[in-house]
């Protein structure tokens, strides 16, 4: 099938690259020129394992290219997804007015019969505004082409983002018309035949809620974790057990129940904000996502009075922070509790030496401030305490005797929980973790 794909970051470049795998021949743009100017020298805008490879082999195989114009990518297309951004607004809604420009656009130039399937995370109901836009505009364009809304969410991890795209848990589309369905129906044969993984056949707007609701309950799961962790922390006992306890329950299952610093990324609290704001909007406060939310910024400021109790005044002193992506495999900084962490501390007049394998060049864009390093054990020299703020294998694979060695001072706030907490109280450290064995606070 002739595919386009608009918008090209986390979402759309991995789901573009799989859909030409699968033997589509697909036609991607991205609202950035310098994007798309990377893109045809075969330079990927941002790090995300396996898909250099996928990207060669799909641009070799001549089923990936990309066009300077949104029109451009309309030709002969029978079937576009929208990937664009819906960054938050002020208020916790997400900014759809880039979704509106490219039901604007396809009004005006499909053109024949096109299927519109919104793959961004967009609140319920999107789909019937676009609906409406694209007619408002088909008929000032005197357009007479059909052009079926449908709603295909994707739940691609970044990190993981190859992996969970050509073999996906599962697939879920809303249409409102049997030529959409029939038309996901063909852009998904090959990986259901091969893969065998459910589908979800169901409306537009039931679509857009699996979505929603999935993010937001796996935002929930790790906030409630991090509450019992607050808990575990009064009453000496261990939060990994008690996940790993719990987890064993097959209604509950082990994923996302680690405790930590908190989640972060462009996904989970834009989408908490986001239902919560839809909720609002149709006259439901959905009080448990606020406390979902408030229990993930509490977190971070945890990790910092932990340090302030360490340390006393935060002023003068040097902060290792081990880790700035939001989790490993990524170099998005988006959310990541890491970067808020450093900003409260540059605040408060500590020096911020951060580390991070993949993320330094992104550290350097939005914290001049911080020094930056690409071994976590230079980033420790001569600091008076370290945070792990991300799980890195790198951070994770530090030897105690090492970080003893190039710390001034042996402190360890264990912001992810990576180390084993009787090694490093027996042997002296300063060591706290979250819901786990701690030295007492000073
Ligand atoms: C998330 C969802 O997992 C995807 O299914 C979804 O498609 C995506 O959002 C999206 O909406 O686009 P992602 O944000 O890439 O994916 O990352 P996750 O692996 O879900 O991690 C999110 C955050 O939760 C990270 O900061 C991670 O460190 C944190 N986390 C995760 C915990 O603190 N504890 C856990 O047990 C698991």
């Amino acid at each position: 099938m002739k595919l386009s794909v608009i918008g090209l970051g986390h979402v759309g470049l991995v789901t573009a690259a799989a859909f030409a795998r699968w033997g589509h021949e697909v036609v991607g743009y991205d609202i950035d020129p310098s994007r798309l100017e990377h893109l045809r020298k075969g330079e990927l805008p941002y790090y995300e394992p396996g898909l250099q490879g996928l990207f060669d082999e799909v641009v070799e195989a001549g089923r990936f290219s990309v066009v300077d114009e949104l029109w451009e990518t309309l030709v002969g297309t029978e079937v576009a997804f929208v990937c664009v951004g819906t960054p938050p607004l002020p208020g916790g809604g997400p900014d759809l007015s880039y979704v509106e420009q490219v039901g604007s656009a396809v009004a005006e130039h499909a053109t024949g019969d096109v299927v519109l399937v919104e793959k961004s995370t967009v609140p319920a109901n999107t789909g019937r505004r676009l609906e409406h836009v694209i007619a408002r505009e088909q008929q000032r364009y005197g357009s007479t082409r059909r052009i079926d809304v449908a709603s295909n969410p994707e739940f691609l991890r970044e990190g993981n983002a190859v992996e969970d795209t050509l073999h996906p848990d599962r697939i879920v589309y809303g249409t409102s018309s049997d030529r959409a369905r029939d038309a996901l129906r063909e852009v998904y044969r090959v990986v259901v035949e091969e893969d065998g993984c459910p589908v979800v056949e169901t409306e537009v707007a039931t679509a857009e809620l699996i979505k929603h609701a999935s993010n937001a309950f796996l935002a929930t799961r790790i906030s409630f974790m991090n509450a019992v962790a607050r808990i575990c922390d009064r009453v000496g006992a261990d939060v990994d057990v008690i996940a790993y306890g719990m987890g064993l329950d097959n209604r509950i299952g082990p994923a996302f129940l680690r405790a930590g610093i908190g989640y972060g990324g462009s996904c989970f609290p834009k989408d908490v904000d986001a239902f919560a704001h839809l909720a609002r909007e149709v006259g439901y406060e959905f009080d448990l996502l606020e406390s979902v939310r408030a229990i993930n910024t509490g977190q971070r400021d945890l990790v910092l009075r932990k340090l302030e109790s360490e340390l006393w005044h935060l002023s003068g002193k040097s902060i290792a922070i081990l880790g700035a992506a939001f989790k490993p495999g990524t170099d998005d900084l988006r959310e990541s509790p890491a970067i808020a962490l450093a900003e409260q501390l540059l605040e408060r007049g500590a020096a911020v030496r951060i580390y991070d394998p993949v993320a330094l060049n992104e550290v350097a864009k939005i914290l001049p401030g911080a020094a930056r390093f690409d071994d976590p054990l230079e980033a420790c020299s001569g600091a008076h305490a370290a945070v792990v703020a991300t799980e890195w294998s790198e951070v994770r694979e530090l030897r105690l005797e090492d970080l003893r060695e190039h710390l001034a001072h042996p402190v360890l706030i264990d912001g992810r929980n990576v180390f084993d907490p009787d090694a490093f109280i027996e042997a002296g450290f300063r060591y706290h973790s979250i819901g786990r064995r701690s030295v007492p606070a000073i």
